[in-house]
């Protein structure tokens, strides 16, 4: 039996307004808008997760034994979600920046041979270790600006033995690394060299390997590359069908480039998220609108390849649910900066910095599934929690590139001090 009075591990205490959400996800319209403040604030944190929170007019319970961290007079919101990277990859791309830059379209590289086929070659060729030490480096990048749940997809095997590789390794890493990491299998991202001119062998095949996924327990959800000349909404149906039947969540990169109608799709199949949406049409806004499906939205996919942003406003303004994700992947996002990301969402997507915060947390936990461990400042939650060196929270938005963090928390854990300086003597 626990003790009347528990002592706090640690007290986080002279934050100088915690941030957090309270309602019933997944959040939209003025819901998604609006954050809980409390200002002069504190958080108790025992055996790595929340254990009370309150402003100073409440004092928690402390003995000899708690641990005080004085949190400066920072910004404190729940640690950041990145619910959509394609962590573990081999190789860069560099060499097809400039043909992109050149206007060479995208969905033109990878029918040529190159795009996601180049990072296939490179990802089939390198070994366990090499992804790993690859993935590692980028969850540290990740970590060090605010982020401390990941999702992760397969995708660059697309044969079960290299996609098995990737998703071992996200689950080593997910032991290893202080991040948290859920897996998403996503053989169905492009046609495997091996398949080429027989689409339907490989289909079934990625339908036969669902349920070594499964018993494995290698990835929770199961996402398809739905677009013109990679899987039609027929084969996209028919994968996601069979993983619903196996337990699955679903999940579709849908209506990137060509309006095919992934994300209606998405919705009929009671998919978490649909994601991209940069071509989405009037309609489907709607249909996501009538449903708990979120539209997961990545801008800098659309600030990389040069493309027009996903409608955030109308969707938000219709009532949809929106997320907000990096992307990071070495074709279409290859950065590891979130909080860039963030920005190309207040900026460029026009959403506000309350709807930003709820879309990295509160949100992103909800389609993840993982709305009962992270997301929010809540009592038993993780205590995952970022510090931001700034003097209030539209300056995170405001002062681009570069990283606000100061410290991040995660399971209770101080993981990154960054020795910025000090902002909030530039303003208030
Ligand atoms: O989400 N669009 C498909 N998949 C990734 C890009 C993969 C790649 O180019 O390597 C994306 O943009
Ligand atoms: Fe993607």
């Amino acid at each position: 039996m626990k003790a009347r009075h528990e002592h706090a591990d640690v007290l986080i205490r002279n934050i100088k307004t915690l941030y957090t959400n309270q309602q019933c996800p997944p959040l939209r319209g003025k819901t998604l808008g609006t954050l809980v403040s409390i200002d002069e604030a504190w958080i108790a944190v025992k055996d790595g997760k929340i254990m009370a929170f309150g402003n100073d007019d409440h004092v928690p319970y402390c003995d000899e034994q708690t641990i005080f961290f004085d949190a400066e007079q920072t910004i404190v919101t729940p640690g950041f979600i990145d619910s959509h990277t394609h962590l573990v990859h081999g190789g860069s791309r560099e060499a097809e920046f400039e043909a992109l830059v050149h206007g060479v379209p995208y969905l033109e590289i990878l029918r040529q041979g190159g795009g996601i086929h180049q990072t296939v070659k490179d990802t089939r060729r390198a070994s366990f270790d090499d992804l790993y030490i690859q993935a590692k480096t980028s969850l540290d990048v990740m970590l060090s600006y605010g982020v401390t749940t990941i999702e992760a997809k397969s995708g660059y095997g697309l044969d079960i033995e290299n996609e098995r590789k990737q998703l071992l390794v996200a689950e080593a890493l997910n032991r290893d690394h202080p991040m948290t990491i859920v897996s998403t299998y996503m053989g169905a991202h492009a046609i495997p060299p091996e398949h080429q001119g027989n689409p339907e062998a490989y289909v079934k095949e990625i339908i036969k390997d669902l349920s070594v996924i499964k018993d494995e327990g290698l990835a929770t959800s199961v996402d398809v590359f739905c677009e013109e000349g990679v899987f039609t909404l027929e084969q996209t149906e028919r994968i996601l069908k069979a993983s619903s039947e196996l337990g699955f969540m679903r999940r579709l990169h849908a209506d990137e480039i060509k309006p095919l109608g992934g994300a209606g799709l998405g919705v009929r199949l009671g998919a978490r998220s649909v994601d991209h949406l940069l071509a989405i049409s009037d309609e489907d806004i709607k249909r996501l609108s009538e449903s708990d499906t979120v539209a997961n939205l990545l801008p800098g996919t659309a600030f990389y390849l040069g493309k027009t942003y996903a409608r955030a406003r109308e969707m938000i303004d219709a009532g949809v649910a929106v997320s907000v994700s990096g992307d990071y992947n070495p074709g279409s996002s290859p950065t590891e900066n979130f909080q860039f990301i963030m920005q190309l969402a207040a900026s460029k997507m026009r959403m506000t910095p309350e709807e930003i915060i709820n879309a990295v947390t509160v949100n992103a936990a909800y389609h993840l599934g993982l709305s009962d461990s992270v997301g929010s400042i809540a009592i038993g939650k993780r205590a995952d929690l970022v510090m931001l060196d700034v003097p209030n929270l539209s300056y995170v938005f405001y002062h681009y590139g570069i990283n606000h963090v100061k410290h991040v928390m995660k399971d209770g854990i101080m993981v990154i001090s960054n020795k910025n300086q000090r902002r909030s003597q530039h303003g208030t």
